[in-house]
């Protein structure tokens, strides 16, 4: 980050208020993820619902946990998030169940215990996730993204975000085949996914024996050829984090194309669309897309110089007030913040419903503009 902007933001009033609130709902959804056996995700009628130990978000929660930690010294949160780490190791004893989203899952909170603690096992924790992401590289140049029959050579945009396990892996381990293998994925993921109005397709499925290109499905978003908020947003910051960690400016730039794109598309409201090319009714919006690219800018505005960085810290900061002011639900009668996150276009139940990813970008956020300086996708640094 570049300080020099931040600071000017620090004193903010609503930054103040933002965290008090943040404290008070935090420790009121502890209390409810404390009433369960399961890792929270979304919440129903005021409590969490049940979500399985191995679905691709379940490191958010003790990411989100880190982060309230380091905002208020509380020892609940740490707590919170040294259980829900334990948790996650059935995810890790049941291998052959996991996805590209290892980076999601124990990066961001056994990776920062790591960087905080030396915790051994937290440190195994991250290798062993980092191993089994780049076990899924295919040497036509992608990572596949799921599993199931058909679906070898599908790769997916939100893979931007996991890279930066592989990178880490590498720093930590000195083997540079992490890296080199987050690196061709990340150029794949520039020549195949990233338009050059800085729109980005979901999923590119590759003739996974040749590496040959076959097509783009729409994915979450609302068809081919659309443009998923979500995945604009994964491009955006992953893009970014990917210039942190590599310094190659192609990264920078084409976190740039991506974010001038996503800002064009949202002036209206500042509330992102689930899909910039979605019909006008229904009316859905992604306050976790919002929340996600508003880190991305806040770090696209500490890699550029000043005069340049400028527009996208402002930006990030309109798009977390106005979501904010619009969806924030602070009341002590469900454990989530955020009321209009939309898991994907078509999934009908999924409209405009809490996640803790949606929330867990926001305190991201938050504690970027508060001057938090550990950036959670690189706590190595
Ligand atoms: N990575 C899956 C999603 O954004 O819904």
């Amino acid at each position: 980050m570049n300080f020099d902007i931040v600071q000017s933001f620090r004193d903010h009033g609503w930054l103040k208020e933002t965290e008090q609130k943040l404290d008070r709902k935090m420790r009121f959804a502890v209390g409810k993820a404390r009433e369960v056996s399961w890792m929270p995700y979304t919440t129903e009628n005021g409590r969490w619902k049940e979500t399985r130990i191995g679905w691709w978000t379940n490191g958010f929660w003790p990411a989100s946990m880190w982060q309230m930690y380091r905002m208020t010294g509380t020892e609940l949160y740490r707590e919170e998030a040294l259980r829900a780490e334990n948790m996650l190791d059935e995810a890790l004893r049941n291998f052959k169940n996991l996805s590209h989203d290892t980076g999601f899952m124990w990066l961001i909170h056994s990776g920062v215990r790591y960087a905080l603690e030396k915790s051994p096992e937290s440190f195994d924790r991250t290798l062993f996730a980092a191993e089994m992401l780049a076990a899924r590289f295919n040497p036509n140049g992608f990572i596949r993204a799921w599993n199931g029959e058909g679906r070898e050579g599908w790769a997916i945009v939100d893979c931007m975000m996991n890279l930066p396990l592989l990178y880490w892996a590498s720093e930590e381990t000195g083997d540079p085949r992490f890296r080199l293998i987050a690196m061709a994925h990340a150029d794949t993921t520039l020549r195949r996914f990233v338009r050059p109005d800085g729109s980005c397709n979901h999923i590119v499925i590759f003739d996974p024996e040749t590496g040959e290109y076959l097509e783009n499905p729409g994915g979450q978003g609302y068809q081919s050829g659309s443009s998923w908020s979500r995945g604009q947003s994964w491009a955006l910051y992953g893009f970014v984090l990917s210039f942190l960690h590599t310094g190659e400016p192609r990264y920078l730039e084409a976190s740039k194309r991506v974010a001038d794109y996503f800002i064009s598309e949202i002036t209206e409201d500042w509330i992102p669309r689930c899909d910039f090319r979605q019909p006008e009714e229904p009316a859905l919006k992604d306050n976790a897309a919002g929340n996600i690219a508003a880190c991305g800018l806040l770090e696209l505005a500490g890699a550029l110089p000043e005069t340049e960085g400028r527009g996208y810290f402002e930006a990030a900061v309109r798009i977390l007030q106005a979501q904010e002011a619009s969806d924030a639900n602070w009341a002590a009668d469900d454990p989530a913040v955020f009321t209009r996150c939309t898991s994907a276009w078509h999934d009908i139940p999924g409209r405009h419903m809490t996640m803790t990813y949606g929330d867990y970008f926001f305190i991201e956020a938050i504690r970027k503009l508060q001057g938090d300086r550990l950036l959670f996708w690189y706590p190595n640094r």
